[in-house]
């Protein structure tokens, strides 16, 4: 069967089905490609933490009613290390704030919204591959049918297939941490009304959440390690450890694990993201470590621009946007890049480290959390950078 669409999209994240809906409010027509079923991307458990320009983003498309009514919104966040705790204030410095609302969640209300304006997401689609993507007419095949297109969004993650089908074009930036976040969900309401970024001796932790009820909480291990070492009891001995106040005040609330996973730790940046009318958005081109909840937020950036772009070209056949594209996606990458970078280093365990790294790491948190000046770069970083094409 073959059928035919303006913009083919491969992946229903984040990064696919925002563009898809984007794209649609402009009158433009998609079709998106999903290898998994609807129930796989809306249960899959993956990041939580919301700009205050995603939040702006979502809501101006129409799909922010349950986000502002079950989000949780953050005016500050927390670093806690020597055993005692200290604020970063976003209001007060930046005049801006985050929400807290789970990945799944957003899949959830995009994919109500595509479905409900008879937008098409092909679930299942298998054996998904790019073809001609250096003609006027480059089309998208999967077992069973074809799709033909003017332009295609490779927004299929970072194992997907449309990055791999251009890497010989690319520049690969890689960098992977020696450590590891093993994270739990658990039925216990969050310790804390902020999140929780802890440096300790036996490494870092981090307090998240995802409702009144629900804790989601990260340890640091080894990126080797075996989940089945960790019985729930290790990790909330652990916990206790990490999170620990010099005063004794501060107390950790326990309850039932109902998820657990290891995650890898890594730096990535593909470089370009175009070649011919293919485009790569969201962790198809880069990936970034956790530490800084920057990874869906860089997905959505790249899906607005993309959407710019195409909406430019079928509106007045401009190319500007469209030509500059993955130029304005990683000059903002890389100084998303190096936030989380930095975040990571300034708050892991390094292995080997030597003793003046640490005193050097600690000093580093001493002046984030002491300077005004320091301070609000955070807070600007952590609410998210101006969005500029
Ligand atoms: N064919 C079709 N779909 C595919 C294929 C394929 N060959 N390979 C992967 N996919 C789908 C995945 O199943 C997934 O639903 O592409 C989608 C990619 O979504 P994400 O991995 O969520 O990536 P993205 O939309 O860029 O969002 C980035 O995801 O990694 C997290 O936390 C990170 O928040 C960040 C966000
Ligand atoms: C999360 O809630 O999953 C989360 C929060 C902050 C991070 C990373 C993950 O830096």
């Amino acid at each position: 069967m073959t059928e035919r669409t303006q913009v083919g999209i491969v992946g229903a994240g984040p990064a696919g089905l925002i563009l898809s809906h984007l794209l649609h409010l402009e009158g433009i027509e998609s079709v998106v490609l999903e290898v998994h079923t609807r129930k796989y991307i809306e249960e899959r458990v993956r990041a939580g933490v919301l700009e205050q320009g995603t939040v702006e983003l979502l809501t101006g498309m129409g799909v922010g009613d349950r986000l502002k009514r079950e989000g949780l919104v953050h005016h500050g966040v927390e670093f806690r290390f020597r055993g005692q705790g200290h604020r970063i204030d976003f209001q007060d410095l930046v005049g801006r704030s985050i929400t807290i609302y789970a990945q799944q969640e957003v899949v959830k209300d995009l994919v109500a919204a595509r479905l409900a304006t008879g937008g098409k997401i092909m679930f299942e689609a298998a054996d998904v591959s790019v073809h001609d993507i250096d003609s006027k007419n480059p089309k998208i095949r999967y077992r069973g049918g074809e799709i033909s297109c003017d332009f295609i969004a490779g927004c299929d993650g970072f194992h997907g297939v449309c990055r791999a089908s251009i890497e010989k074009s690319l520049t690969i930036y890689e960098r992977i941490y020696p450590f590891a976040w093993l994270g739990i969900l658990a039925q216990a309401p969050p310790s804390s009304g902020e999140l929780i970024y802890a440096n300790h001796e036996l490494g870092f932790a981090l307090l998240s959440m995802r409702s009144p009820e629900i804790s989601r909480l990260y340890i640091q291990c080894a990126p080797d390690e075996d989940i089945a070492h960790w019985p729930d009891a290790r990790i909330w001995e652990q916990l206790h450890l990490r999170f620990a106040t010099h005063d004794g005040q501060w107390k950790l609330t326990e309850g039932p694990v109902i998820q657990k996973n290891i995650a890898e730790m890594r730096s990535f940046v593909a470089d370009p993201m175009q070649y011919g009318r293919l485009f790569l958005a969201g962790d198809a081109a880069h990936i970034v470590p956790p530490t800084g909840a920057k990874g869906l937020n860089l997905a959505a950036t790249d899906a607005r621009v993309l959407a710019r772009a195409l909406a430019d070209f079928y509106t007045s056949g401009s190319t500007d946007v469209m030509d500059r594209y993955s130029e304005i996606c990683l000059r903002r990458c890389w100084k998303v890049q190096h936030f989380s970078w930095w975040m990571t280093s300034m708050l892991h365990r390094i292995p080997g480290e030597s003793v003046f790294d640490r005193q050097r790491q600690l000093a580093e948190l001493d002046y984030v959390t002491g300077s005004r000046a320091a301070s609000t770069a955070l807070a600007e970083h952590y609410t998210g950078l101006p969005f500029t094409i």
